[in-house]
């Protein structure tokens, strides 16, 4: 029997499909920026090293630009690299960028719901909902002040046990970190020696290790074999099932003993919401929403805290000269015999300017998170359609690096943010917490950075330079 007929057949309409997707695909995306040729499925994956991606997309910026097109697999990127362009898009066109693009490890649990990964309309009143409540939370007695205050003297005492001996302040730094974040997202901290509180800190910490992995990027390159492909990455998934868990055992205990005129925390202000919304068939609020929205809080803001604070720690130790004026700025104005408070951010230009310098130096998200437009744009000569799968990279990295906007780029400088008369000076190209849209949660997020440097580091310092003040001076 004679099958060459019909394989020529196969071949020919194999071709012919591949063709017309190829045509489709083209119409799609007829006016892109240009990058790096893509293979077929790989994308431009043979031409980066997967362990050091940001690494390989910034030095393509030093080839196609400041806008370039790179395939993740077969998915078309738009790059934008350096403050200029990211300010066009991301400040001056916040709206069109603020869409959310793919996060597969993220994705994979949320489904499209919850803050971080919400989509739409969803989204955007999760999203103002969220950042209301945060901010009261800023205010009143048990303001997140206090509570960042109140975390210090925790993380201190556990310093003073090591009597000034050298010691890796990484384990208390996050549970410091998280359980400000507790604080505001449970109600209450918890005891550094709590079980559930350890074991949820290890699944966080898996999971930012797992999605900086290789097997991390590969999911991120190919989600849709990787999802089905066992390996280290499915754990991911299985993590978030296990924050989702306690989160609903401490929705449960919130909803027992809830009192409308007595808000703890995010939870209970959620729980009302619900209630308020419930005859509301539109309504965008519920009890899945709430559920993800609390671990993505959770999970956003504990590590990041930490790690800036690590950093922070690290790169003084690396500068005595920087942490010389800045505690000479911290004696002078607060003292040893009480806690700074936020009241004394405006008279240590100084210490406002190192903390900003951390933020930038220390670029915890260089990547930030990958974003989509909101409607088909025409963006300095090139046409970004609305589709699913065209992802906006936005390389922070490159507008904290920028040389055109920062003298010494590459090196640790709290001048970057002081001007000749030592004022601290605001700089627009730092964009830690992203940018534009992104600053409207800044308005807590800082504050909550900014003050847990603030009142950490007086304290912990002394400590880590025991020799020149006795612990008792330390408050
Ligand atoms: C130094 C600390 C932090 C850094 C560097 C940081 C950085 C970022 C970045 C780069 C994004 C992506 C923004 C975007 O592209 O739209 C983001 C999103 C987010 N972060 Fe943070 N973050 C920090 C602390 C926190 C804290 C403490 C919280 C919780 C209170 C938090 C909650 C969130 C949320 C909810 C989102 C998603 C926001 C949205 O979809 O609009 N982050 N963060």
């Amino acid at each position: 029997m004679d099958f060459s007929g019909a394989l020529n057949i196969v071949l020919v309409l194999v071709a012919s499909c591949l063709l017309f997707l190829l045509a489709c695909r083209k119409k799609k995306f007829k006016n892109l920026p240009p990058g790096p040729t893509p293979l077929p499925f790989i994308g431009n994956m043979h031409q980066v090293d997967v362990k050091e991606l940001i690494k390989s997309l910034r030095e393509l910026s030093g080839t196609y630009g400041p806008m370039y097109t790179f395939h993740l697999g077969s998915r078309p990127c738009v790059v934008l690299s350096g403050y200029k362009v990211l300010k066009e898009a991301l400040i001056d066109k916040a709206e069109e960028f603020s869409g959310r693009g793919d996060f597969p490890a993220v994705q994979m649990w949320s489904n499209g719901n919850g803050i971080v990964y919400g989509t739409g309309e969803r989204w955007r009143s999760l999203r103002r909902f969220a950042i209301s409540t945060l901010k009261n939370f800023g205010m009143g007695k048990r303001s997140l002040e206090e509570r960042i205050k109140e975390e210090a003297q925790f993380l201190m005492a556990e310093f003073r046990k090591t009597q000034g001996k050298p010691f890796d302040p990484t384990f208390f730094l996050s549970c410091a970190g998280s359980n400000i974040i507790c604080t505001l997202v449970f109600g209450d901290r918890f005891e550094y020696t709590d079980k559930k509180f350890l074991t949820l800190l290890d699944l966080i910490n898996s999971n930012w290790k797992l999605m900086s992995s290789t097997w991390g990027q590969l999911l991120f390159t190919f989600p849709k074999i990787m999802r089905h492909v066992p390996g280290p990455h499915r754990l991911i998934y299985k993590n978030y099932l296990k924050l989702a868990e306690f989160v609903r055992e401490r929705i449960e205990m919130n909803r027992e003993t809830l009192d409308s005129n007595h808000m703890r925390d995010f939870i209970d202000c959620f729980l009302i919401k619900l209630q308020q919304e419930k005859n509301n068939p539109d309504s965008h609020f519920s009890e899945e929403t709430m559920s993800k929205t609390t671990v993505n809080l959770f999970f956003a803001g504990t590590e990041t805290v930490s790690s800036t604070l690590r950093y922070g720690l690290r790169i003084l130790l690396r500068h005595p000269e920087v942490e010389e004026k800045l505690h000479e700025e911290i004696d002078r104005v607060i003292g040893p015999n009480r806690s700074p408070c936020m009241e004394d951010r405006s008279r240590m230009p100084y210490t406002d300017a190192v903390l900003h310098e951390i933020q930038r130096y220390a670029d915890i998200v260089p990547m930030g998170v990958p974003h989509t437009v909101t409607r088909d744009i025409e963006f300095r000569g090139y046409t970004l359609p609305k589709v699913p799968d065209l992802n906006i990279i936005p390389l922070l990295c490159t507008s904290q690096f920028d040389p055109t906007q920062f003298k010494n780029p590459n090196s640790f400088d709290p001048t970057h943010f002081l001007d000749e008369n030592g004022r601290f000076r605001k700089n627009d190209a730092l964009m830690a917490f992203s940018a534009g849209n992104g600053q409207i949660e800044t308005s807590i997020r800082p504050r909550l950075v900014v003050v847990g440097l603030g009142c950490v580091w007086p304290s912990a310092r002394s400590v880590f330079f025991a020799e020149r003040f006795s612990a008792d001076s330390v408050k």
